[in-house]
């Protein structure tokens, strides 16, 4: 049998960009939730345990979301940075004893489980930090002078989850930058603030963000295709 990997899924936001009732990751998209389209990519990728941030009050919802799950499946309530909620799920990924771990947003449940079985290959050939990336498809300027100007499109990527890492080295990164009151975008960023050099591979198109009501259209049109 070959090495188990923990997936860390987070689902401790409030979605307020979205809106609607109810937390964004269960949230329904062609009748199942976004969280069970996610959780069923990252066991086809090679995902042998989850372990999902919840806020509390959505506990007995996302029990029943998640009773058919055939990996085991443990329940954290999360933070309130999304940071605070990997932070609090990495405690219960070291206590599984797995070195694999990938970080995942449940927001994102259209990622080919080739996607993740790269990731998984590129943590276990060595790589301490690994993100999924795509090429950035748009012009891209910077305002950060005050006046807006052109940026490279050649040199950026865009990122995606799930990033994956050895255990250790991610828990370092975040006890790190909790220690320090960093605020970070990404889990790579973390490793890269201990000096972890961060691997790329590639990612989808396909694996949008759910972020806005208009991202639920796109998934749909996606899993319509797939499905012939
Ligand atoms: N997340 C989390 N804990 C938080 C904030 C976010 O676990 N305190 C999770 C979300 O549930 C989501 C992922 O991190 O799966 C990415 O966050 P985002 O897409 O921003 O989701 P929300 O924070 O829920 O949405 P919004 O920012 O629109 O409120
Ligand atoms: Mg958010």
């Amino acid at each position: 049998m070959s090495e188990p990997v923990v997936a860390l899924v987070v689902a401790a936001g409030s979605g307020v960009r979205l809106g609607g009732d109810g937390p964004k990751a269960l949230r329904p998209l062609v009748g199942r939730p976004l969280l069970q389209h996610a959780i069923e990519a990252l066991i086809s990728g090679g995902v042998t345990r989850v372990v999902v941030t919840i806020r509390e009050q959505d506990r007995a919802q996302f029990e029943t979301a998640l009773a058919d799950i055939d990996v085991p499946v443990d329940l954290v309530v999360g933070g309130a940075e999304r940071q605070d909620s990997v932070r609090l799920g990495l405690t219960a990924v070291a206590a599984s004893g797995a070195r694999i771990v990938l970080v995942h947003d449940a927001a994102r449940p259209l990622v080919p489980p080739a996607v993740v079985r790269a990731v998984v290959d590129a943590v276990r050939s060595g790589a301490t930090a690994v993100v999924p990336a795509i090429a950035v498809a748009d012009s891209v300027r910077t305002t950060a002078s005050g006046r807006s100007a052109v940026v490279d499109r050649s040199t950026l990527v865009a990122v995606q989850t799930p990033q994956g890492f050895d255990v250790t080295t991610v828990i370092r990164g975040h006890t790190y930058v909790h220690e320090h009151e960093l605020r970070v975008t990404d889990d790579a960023a973390v490793c890269e603030l201990i000096g972890e050099q961060v691997t790329i591979v590639p990612g989808s198109r396909e694996s949008l963000k759910i972020t806005d009501p208009v991202d639920l259209l796109l998934a749909e049109a996606v899993l319509a295709a797939r499905q012939g």
